[in-house]
């Protein structure tokens, strides 16, 4: 039996082989939602969940930035397979942090309390810091602009789910692609697929970074960076859409540079008439939280899979906590 142990960043995700089993693990995942089950699923549903020890397996949230989707689905799985959580939303502000302690003791204290930690933390890097000093596994749930592991895992599941499969795609990346981690998470995990292009429209001040790309060319993926929205939304067959970081545009002095938000916010919107140009079986992604880069007017069409992508974080969680405390075959 084999664990998964800390997931810091989707590079760990290159095996075709994990990703398989990740996938059909969550979506049998979905039998606990079922209000009635028979002899045989009521079984199963106990095979899914932790095994159990002399005690309840705990996960610990130690969370130093806001969130909505992805500390409560964490939450909600862990519980649903038969764990426990203790938990802290603004670890910044209700962590002992806030007296001056380091991530690291922070971590080897929590690490006595959780058999896994799930991490969200301003400072990119800093999932990576703490696995070194941790005594249980990491779970990177966002590290400042750096990645987002379990998000760009979801995201995939829901292309696979949505598209039927994971290879040989067109996926347009659009908005705030510098600061976006969802974005580096996902093309990194993408990099390892087949028959990938990746078209890359963002406002030049928050453009992706040149290493990202040197990364994909060396991979062998078709990479484009362009201006032209309406081009590639006729083309793709995921148009993954991001929120311009705004937190991210600190100045110097600690404030956000309204100007430059400002400047990016609103370039790329995609809206019914941008929506109209689509393929008629492409999908239209987006991690949330959005502000106003899809217009409301977009949910109603049945390409938009971005409430759909927010509830398959809930099973693929489950998974992924049941590969990293009980192990897979
Ligand atoms: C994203 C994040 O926190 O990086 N949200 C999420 O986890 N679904 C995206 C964002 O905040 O824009």
């Amino acid at each position: 039996m084999a664990k998964l142990g800390h997931i810091l960043e989707t590079q760990q995700f290159k095996e075709k082989e994990l990703l398989d089993k990740l996938f059909s693990l969550s979506t049998e995942m979905k039998l606990f939602d079922k209000t009635s089950l028979i002899k045989e699923e009521v079984q199963r549903c106990e095979e899914l969940s932790l095994s159990k020890g002399s005690r309840k397996k705990i996960m610990a949230c130690l969370f130093y930035e806001p969130s909505t989707r992805t500390r409560f689905s964490f939450e909600t799985a862990m519980k649903i397979i038969g764990g426990d959580v203790l938990s802290t939303e603004s670890a910044g502000h209700f962590s002992s942090a806030a007296k001056g302690e380091s991530l690291p003791d922070t971590i080897k204290v929590v690490g006595g309390y959780a058999d896994v930690i799930v991490l969200r933390h301003p400072e990119e890097g800093s999932a990576k810091r703490a696995a070194r000093y941790s005594s249980v596994p990491i779970i990177n749930a966002g590290d400042g602009p750096g990645q987002h592991p379990t998000q760009a895992l979801l995201d995939l599941y829901t292309i696979n789910d949505e598209l039927g499969r994971m290879d040989e795609l067109e996926v347009a990346l659009v908005g705030d692609l510098k600061y976006g981690r969802t974005v580096h998470s996902l093309v990194y995990l993408l990099a390892h697929r087949k028959g990938i292009k990746i078209d890359f429209v963002a406002p030049p001040e928050v453009a992706i970074h040149p290493e990202i790309k040197k990364y994909l060319q060396k991979k062998g993926i078709e990479v484009e960076e362009t201006k032209e929205l309406e081009d590639v939304v006729r083309r793709a067959d995921v148009l993954y859409v991001t929120r311009i970081q705004k937190e991210r545009f600190k100045k110097s002095d600690g404030t956000i540079d309204e100007e430059k938000y400002k400047r990016c916010r609103g370039v790329y919107v995609i809206d019914e008439r941008i929506a109209d140009l689509m393929r008629a079986d492409s999908i239209i992604m987006h991690p949330l939280p959005r502000i106003d880069e899809i217009a409301q007017e977009v949910d109603k069409d049945k390409r938009a899979a971005y409430f759909r992508q927010a509830a398959n974080g809930k099973y693929v969680r489950m998974a992924l906590l049941k590969m990293v405390l009980d192990g897979y075959e």
